[in-house]
Parts: C-alpha cells; sequence; structure tokens
C-alpha cells in the first residue's frame, strides 16, 4: 500500500497531474488525492487548475464535466464503467420531447446527467445550488431534469417557481425511507440528522438539515451538536469520523453505498497515471453546447 502510494506521488509529479475525489470516493483514494470535494467544488477546481493531467475519482458524468471546463488536458477516469445510473435515467431526445411540449421554457439540468443532456440545457446545476441557480432564472416555469427527488426539494424552496420534474432518482439515495429516520431518531434521540437532497421528499422533510456532500461536512464541523445521523452516501461517514473524532456519526441506512463510486480504488489511480487509462475524450461540438451550460453555472452560483 505504502508503496503503492509512494508510486502514486512520483507519477503525479513525473505527469504534472493531479487527483480529484469526490466525497463519496474510499479512504484510500480521499488519501492520495489533491482536492475532495463535493460535485460544484470539483467542477471549479477542473475549471481553474494549472496542471496537465487530472486523474478525476468519481464517475464518467464528472470526468466528462472535467474534460469539458478544461479541454486542453489529459482527463483521466481510473475505472472506464463508473457510471451514474441516474445520469443514464433521461436522453438528449427525451430533453427536446419536453422542450417541444414547453416550448420557451428553461431547462436546468443536474450535473448527474451526460454530456448530450447538458448540451441540450441552458444551465446545469449541482444540488449545493440548485436553488441559487433555479431562482436567477426569469419567468416562472422552469423544467428541472433528470433528479425528481432534488427537483421536489428545489420547488418547496421557491413557491413562487413552477418546476417541470423528470422522474429520475439516485437508486443509493431512494433506498432510504421515511421510517428509516424514524427508526434512527428513536435509536439515537437528539442527534442531528442531515440528508442529501437527493434522498426522497418524505425522507428530506425530516432532516434538520439538507445539503449537499460538502455542505454536510461543514454543517457537522460548525454544529455544537455531538451525535449526527448521516443520509448521504457512507464516504462522507467515513470523512466525517476522520475529521472529528470528538462526535459521533451514524449511516441513516446501510445501503446508502454508492457501488459505481467504490469502484475506484489505490491500484486503480496508480493504473491510470501509470497506463494513461482511461482517457476521456468528448465529442467538440458537444462539448461546446455542454459548456456553456457549465459555464453560465459557474458564473450564477460564485
Ligand atoms: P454532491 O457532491 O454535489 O453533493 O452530489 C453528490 C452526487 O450526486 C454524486 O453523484
Amino acid at each position: 500500500m505504502t508503496d503503492l502510494k509512494a508510486e502514486i506521488m512520483r507519477l503525479k509529479k513525473e505527469r504534472n497531474a493531479i487527483i480529484l475525489a469526490h466525497n463519496y470516493q474510499l479512504d484510500e483514494v480521499q488519501e492520495v488525492a489533491d482536492y475532495v470535494g463535493d460535485s460544484f467544488y470539483l467542477s471549479k477546481v477542473a475549471a481553474e487548475i494549472d496542471c496537465e493531467v487530472i486523474v478525476f475519482s468519481g464517475v464518467r458524468f464528472m470526468a466528462e464535466t472535467a474534460k469539458i471546463l478544461s479541454p486542453e488536458k489529459i482527463v483521466l477516469l481510473p475505472e472506464i464503467d463508473a457510471g451514474c445510473p441516474l445520469a443514464d435515467m433521461i436522453t438528449d431526445e427525451d430533453v427536446r420531447n419536453i422542450k417541444n411540449q414547453h416550448p420557451g421554457v428553461p431547462v436546468v439540468c443536474y450535473i448527474n446527467s451526460s454530456t448530450e443532456v447538458k448540451a441540450e440545457s441552458d444551465v446545469c446545476c449541482t444540488s449545493s445550488n440548485a436553488v441559487k441557480v433555479i431562482s436567477s432564472l426569469p419567468g416562472r416555469k422552469v423544467i428541472f431534469v433528470p433528479d425528481g427527488h432534488l427537483g421536489d426539494y428545489v420547488a418547496k424552496q421557491l413557491p413562487d417557481k413552477e418546476l417541470i420534474l423528470w422522474a429520475g432518482c439516485c437508486v443509493t439515495h431512494a433506498k432510504v425511507k421515511p421510517e428509516d429516520v424514524l427508526k434512527a431518531k428513536d435509536k439515537y434521540p437528539g442527534a442531528k440528522v442531515l440528508i442529501h437532497p437527493e434522498c426522497s421528499p418524505s425522507v428530506v422533510e425530516q432532516a434538520d438539515f439538507v445539503g449537499s456532500t460538502s455542505e454536510i461536512i461543514r454543517y457537522a464541523e460548525k454544529s455544537d451538536a455531538k451525535v449526527f445521523i448521516i443520509g448521504t452516501e457512507v464516504g462522507v461517514l467515513c470523512n466525517l469520523r476522520a475529521s472529528q473524532p470528538d462526535k459521533q456519526f451514524f449511516l441513516l441506512h446501510p445501503g446508502l453505498v454508492c457501488p459505481n463510486m467504490k469502484k475506484t480504488r489505490l491500484q486503480s489511480v496508480y493504473e491510470a497515471l501509470a497506463k494513461n487509462q482511461y482517457e476521456i475524450q468528448v465529442d467538440v461540438d458537444l462539448a461546446a453546447g455542454a459548456r456553456r451550460s457549465l459555464t453560465r453555472m459557474l458564473e450564477l452560483a460564485q
């Protein structure tokens, strides 16, 4: 393990590479990363960082986003089949059909979407800035794809907006049921319940705090509370336990493990750097369309 880490450090230097890791990545991967965070933070880093190679330890849409925002760099996804079922729940053709049904209504796509869907949309958003992005759009109606759970959460925050939603969801967060929150509250009385907006509405409405992975981490860091129930992927919990050993963190549901995020191991990161795999390529025209949606998000949600 130590040798592998040393080799990764050597290759990083040799190739002028940086490693980005999502909060859901395994500890062993987060430990070698230069930047760890949520989807919004990592896309900002990818857009601004000065390097030749980005190793994106996450899932495909994240690596594609990095390539779109930094087309001159080599972007590597260490596990080629690390995908996102939510992103696969809608196609660009579906988006064109909704647009035809609602002419003139702006389309916001969650960053968990394909490059094609981003190119069909007016602006992109992440879980940390969805409310800000959608509230900044003119007019009452907004089409939001593909996460219906996040869309429901945003709609409740913005009663003046009328959101037209797509029924996609994160299959991992959707496992949590409202009774799981009741059980956890019974088991850990007084604990703060922190929940990701990809959970279903009946779960989200029982939260003390709703936010992105990094917002959940920051909330727990700043809170005076000592016990927390975490309603997002287990990677966040590992991170919290390491950084705040004086507090207690419990996972809301044992199924909160994203199999795609867990595909990337330390070995995969090493092989990515050593063998230049798997290099992400994005069609130039599609990338231009998707870049417009992503850049607009970066401008709106500074
Ligand atoms: P955030 O990192 O923006 O909270 O999103 C989590 C996620 O959906 C990863 O797939």
